[in-house]
């Protein structure tokens, strides 16, 4: 069987972790790239991984370049170039900067492996996805952006903890953009089967919400840049959904037309992921109050992507 090839541009913290990821899970080959100032540390990193591959038993063939015809034919390219925030900064700040390092990764990347489905991980999430499948040119399914596997996951490891109970029996949904005023759902929150709304007074229940949305923030201000591990996990769970064609259902930025009344953006839905990248939206019933939230993460992500749009214009 012909392997699965993931390349993933931006070999920096982010993108180094999601090599480390897809090749403990032994996804398929990876390709690392960074830009030619980094090619000789980019072939390190990924020298450096491809030497575990005794000890962690894996078979992926490991490559780090600034050379993207390394890329041609990927199956799945994750983009995470670009700048991280630093403390004092908003996910918002780096739009300018990123714009134009998406812009030019999705043009080569468009033109190498264009048949390949790409997850964006850069920020700010929302404008980035756009910017990529502006430029890609590529059907909307097969353009996602990462963001709410791990903010799902941070929500779910904070009621775990709440609870002192195993994150694998917590399953919750969230919805809308990337930003603090992304919508952890309660009401779609079960552990094993109960209502977490059974288990959690209201009041503790938002604490741990708020240090949910807050999650980001909260790592950039311990470690001064921003996390690695989580994001990149998320990013894998992704990918090794696209790529085995598993079809989970997973919160994703996706390209919403009619689906939750979002009108032609990328915003975070649950969503079913298989080969053909996202298969399927899946829409929920919301209250007014969740309604509401979801319209004000939405207006936030239109806003971003009106400024993506002025910068990619140049
Ligand atoms: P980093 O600074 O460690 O790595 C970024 C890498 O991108 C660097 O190695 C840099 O040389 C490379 N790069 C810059 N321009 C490039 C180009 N034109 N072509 C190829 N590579 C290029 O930053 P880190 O921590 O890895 O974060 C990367 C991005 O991911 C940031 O924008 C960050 O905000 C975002 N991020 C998104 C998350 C999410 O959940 N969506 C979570 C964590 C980070
Ligand atoms: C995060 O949520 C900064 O988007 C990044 O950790």
């Amino acid at each position: 069987m012909k392997r699965a090839k993931i390349t993933i541009v931006g070999a920096g913290n982010v993108g180094s972790s999601c090599a480390l990821w897809a090749a403990a899970k032994e996804l398929g080959d990876i390709v690392l790239i960074d830009i030619p100032e980094f090619a000789d540390k980019t072939a390190g990193k990924a020298l450096d991984l491809a030497e575990c591959a005794p000890i962690e038993r894996f078979d992926s063939k490991i490559i780090g370049t600034a050379d993207y015809a390394h890329a041609r034919d990927s199956d799945v390219v994750v983009i995470t170039a670009g700048i991280p925030r630093k403390p004092g900064m908003s996910r918002d700040d780096l739009v300018q900067t990123n714009v134009q390092i998406v812009k030019a990764v999705a043009e080569q990347v468009a033109r190498v492996a264009p048949n390949s489905v790409l997850i964006v991980v850069s920020n700010p999430l929302d404008a980035m996805v756009y910017t990529a499948w502006k430029v890609s040119g590529f059907p909307t399914h097969r353009v996602v952006g990462q963001a709410g596997c791990l903010d799902i996951a941070r929500y779910r490891t904070f009621i775990a903890m709440e609870l002192n109970c195993s994150v694998e029996d917590i399953t919750a949904l969230l919805l809308g953009g990337h930003g603090d005023d992304m919508v952890p759902l309660p009401r779609y929150t079960s552990v094993s089967g109960i209502p977490v709304t059974q288990l959690i007074p209201p009041a503790r229940l938002n604490e741990i919400i708020e240090r949910a949305k807050q999650g980001g923030g909260e790592i950039v201000k311990l470690m001064g840049t921003s996390a690695y591990v989580a994001p990149a996990s998320g990013t894998i769970q992704m990918a090794e959904a696209i790529i085995k064609d598993k079809r989970r259902i997973l919160p994703c930025a996706a390209f919403c037309q009619k689906e939750y009344g979002v009108g032609g953006y990328f915003v975070g839905v649950p969503c079913i992921l298989g080969k053909g990248g996202v298969e399927k939206v899946v829409e929920v019933e919301l209250d007014a109050a969740e309604r509401k939230l979801l319209d004000t993460s939405v207006s936030h992500v239109k806003e971003l992507v009106a400024v993506a749009e002025k910068f990619l214009k140049g």
